[in-house]
């Protein structure tokens, strides 16, 4: 099982998705960098125990030098430290700009690395080689890169899209049941926002048969991928149809940070996603059906739909997140299974349709 999912953005590039890839990821480096002579992996202490030694064979097989940058794993590694430090390491190995960057983990990692790739030198390649669910079904592709700052997420960064993606979707075997929860956050979305094929698919089979059944886990991954693709090639740099991408995100933002982080991004995002469901209901946007059947999907893959929070310092946060423009904030809402909208609301109109969603 493999297939390549062409990306036909302005530096358009291919995704491999398949199984046992890992051991080509050198030949492949080669074929679409040829002048390359160093491959710089940046991984995180979690991932690099489990693929680096792998990767690095791979890449030497190709005749690529090799140096590694490792980071502690987990978003709190997302920041200007870490960043500089990896800057510093890729000047100490004297990489050049025909050279390549390879991230080897989740979305943190191609976050980071891609920012560092997009940066170094006024920029160099970069290839990611995603080994979270995350990473695979949304941040390693369409070239969005950054880092956090203390103020939100993400709030500084490049587009900068990577010359090749690779996702072996046998590394989630690897990962913990948890993450596989977390990125399934982000599958649910896509299947609410654009996909009733998928939502079909997830609504008759469970979270122990993707994480047990290897077919299953490709065929969903690379129906993500190829929907991820759509959107990003339509509007490359997020100022219209990419924004339903954000589905969920602008109040799971807002909760993640209430958290102080301790909230993970996609249970954030589940929670998102299913305040913004009952509060569509509530004020019309969609018929009863579309908001339990999302509330049901989200439950059905152990997310919580559970919150309490104040509609009106969710309304607030919503109003300091980089989605904002001018004096509004761009909702997303799913106005039927598979299909969205961007709604406009001013903080008082986010404020009052938040709070309707009390009475779901
Ligand atoms: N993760 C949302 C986007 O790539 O636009």
């Amino acid at each position: 099982m493999k297939s390549t999912i062409h990306v036909a953005t302005k530096q358009a590039y291919d995704v491999i998705v398949g199984q046992d890839l890992l051991d080509e990821v050198g030949q492949d480096i080669i074929k679409i960098c040829p002048t390359a002579s160093k491959a710089f992996v940046i991984s995180d202490s979690n991932v690099a125990s489990l693929y680096l030694d792998k990767i690095i064979a791979s890449l030497r097989n190709s005749n690529l030098e090799t140096a590694v940058y490792v980071f502690e794993a987990g978003e709190e590694s997302k920041n200007s430290d870490t960043y500089i430090a990896i800057l510093q390491a890729m000047a100490s190995n004297f990489l050049t700009r025909t050279d390549v960057v390879v991230s080897l983990g989740g979305g943190v990692c191609s976050d980071m690395a891609g920012f560092a790739a997009a940066t170094f030198l006024r920029g160099i390649d970069v290839i990611h080689v995603s080994t979270s669910l995350l990473g695979q079904v949304d941040a390693s592709i369409g070239g969005k890169t950054g880092i956090d700052l203390p103020n939100g997420k993400n709030l500084v960064g490049a587009f900068w899209q990577p010359k090749l993606v690779v996702i072996d979707t046998n590394t989630l075997e690897t990962l913990p049941r948890e993450q596989i929860i977390e990125g399934m956050a982000e599958v649910i979305k896509y299947a609410l926002i654009m996909d009733a094929v998928l939502y079909d698919l997830l609504k008759n089979t469970n979270l122990d048969e993707i994480i047990t059944n290897p077919q299953l886990r490709y065929e969903m991954v690379r129906q993500c991928v190829l929907d991820k693709t759509d959107v990003v090639v339509s509007d490359e740099f997020d100022n219209g149809r990419r924004q339903i991408l954000n589905f969920g995100h602008t109040i799971g933002h807002v909760l993640e940070k209430m958290s102080d982080f301790k909230l993970s991004h996609g249970r954030a995002v589940a929670k998102g996603m299913s305040i913004v469901l009952n509060a569509s209901r509530k004020e019309g946007l969609c018929d009863a059906a579309t908001n339990d059947n999302g509330i049901d999907l989200i439950k059905a893959y152990e997310l919580s739909v559970e919150d309490d929070t104040s509609s009106e310092l969710l309304a607030q946060g919503a109003m300091s997140d980089k989605k904002k423009r001018g004096g509004t904030v761009s909702l997303v809402v799913v106005s039927s299974i598979g299909e969205a909208k961007i709604v406009k609301k001013s903080i008082d109109e986010l404020e009052a349709f938040l709070e309707a969603r009390k009475e779901c």
